[in-house]
């Protein structure tokens, strides 16, 4: 990791932040609370548990802090479609569909016909909910279909994925700083934190530390198999941007990342036996719901990494709560 100075201070970093257009979505600060019995039940380190499952709207999650700042540029360039299209059971349709009902636009998804697509439930039922036009298709070609018939009825189509991007890291730059500010009003000292690495999320909180300079240990847990060498260039990369973003005098490499991808099981979406385990433990000892398909692998590989003696009593774990819980009543059975 290259050099640890600071580059910017907590004031000029948020001053950065505020000059980006940003939409008011969430109910911020989320809190960050103690799981001493967790804790207790893994004789492990003192684990606390930053819940952006709870940033508000929709059953919220961490797309709720990202699109504060990543849908703000449809807004302002007059889009009238927010799109979006991965699993059935996808968090991120659900919020697209939500914002979108809460912006006064026009929500599609095209999601997938997969494992739990065929019964109307949590996030596939919210997003029916939420009044999005939903289309479950076989393949990418019925996607493309859907999105061009779309555009020549003359919408212009904001897709949540693809469309403003690197913004959905600032978010958890800005989410960085909240917890930083948590942490410190506190005197907690943590010696490692882990989140889902999808991408954004994790990149936002590693930029969000180095432009700080703190040396804090970001431990990125993917819900899909992947090469690490791979993905962490990726994440690199993604890094580079929101740091250009944000005016930011840093260069990352793979190196500054840490990340997972054999926690994942054998594909995203499928239950493991850890992930179940750790649904179950946060669960039945400190009332704490996790997602099966996110926070469930962050926290089963945070469980597997205590048990193999790598973080011990008298230290200190922050586990990022991404959200996603709605999945959880489509994966009953699964799960119990
Ligand atoms: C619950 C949950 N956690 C984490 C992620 C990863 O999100 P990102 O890549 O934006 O960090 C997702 C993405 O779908 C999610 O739904």
């Amino acid at each position: 990791m290259s050099d640890l100075k600071p580059v910017v201070t907590p004031a000029e970093l948020r001053a950065r932040l505020d000059r980006l257009p940003r939409l008011s979505l969430a109910d911020l600060p989320t809190p960050l609370l103690d799981c001493p019995r967790l804790s207790e039940a893994l004789g492990g380190p003192r684990i606390l548990v930053k819940r952006e499952d709870l940033t508000g709207m929709a059953f919220g999650g961490n797309k709720i802090r990202e699109f504060e700042y990543s849908i703000a540029p449809a807004v302002k360039e007059g889009y009238d479609v927010l799109l979006h299209g991965a699993a059935s059971q996808s968090n991120q349709s659900r919020v697209t569909a939500a914002v979108a009902a809460r912006l006064g636009l026009k929500a599609v998804m095209v999601g997938k016909k997969d494992a739990h697509s065929d019964q109307i439930n949590g996030n596939l039922l919210l997003t029916h909910l939420f009044g999005a036009e939903v289309h479950l298709v076989e393949n990418e070609a019925e996607k493309v279909a859907v999105i061009e018939r779309l555009r020549s009825e003359g919408h212009r189509v904001y897709n949540t994925s693809t469309d403003g991007a690197p913004l959905r890291s600032v978010g958890y730059v800005d989410g960085f700083l909240e917890l930083w500010g948590q942490l410190e009003a506190r005197r907690i000292h943590p010696d490692a934190l882990y989140v889902c690495s999808g991408a954004h999320t994790h990149v936002g909180l590693v930029v969000g530390a180095r432009a700080l300079g703190i040396p804090l240990r970001i431990v990125g847990i993917s819900p899909s198999p992947r090469k690490d060498a791979e993905a962490n260039a990726h994440l690199a990369r993604v890094a580079n941007e929101n740091a250009r973003i944000l005016g930011l005098d840093l260069t990352f490499t793979a190196e500054d990342i840490e990340s997972y991808g054999e926690y994942a099981g054998p594909s995203y979406g499928v239950v493991t036996p850890a992930a179940r385990e750790a649904v179950q433990l946060a669960a039945r000892t400190e009332g704490l719901v996790l997602d099966p398909v996110y926070t469930a692998k962050t926290l089963g590989a945070l469980i597997q990494h205590i048990r193999q003696g790598k973080f011990k009593k008298g230290q200190t774990v922050v586990f990022v709560h991404t959200g996603g819980t709605p999945a959880l009543f489509a994966y009953g059975e699964e799960i119990l």
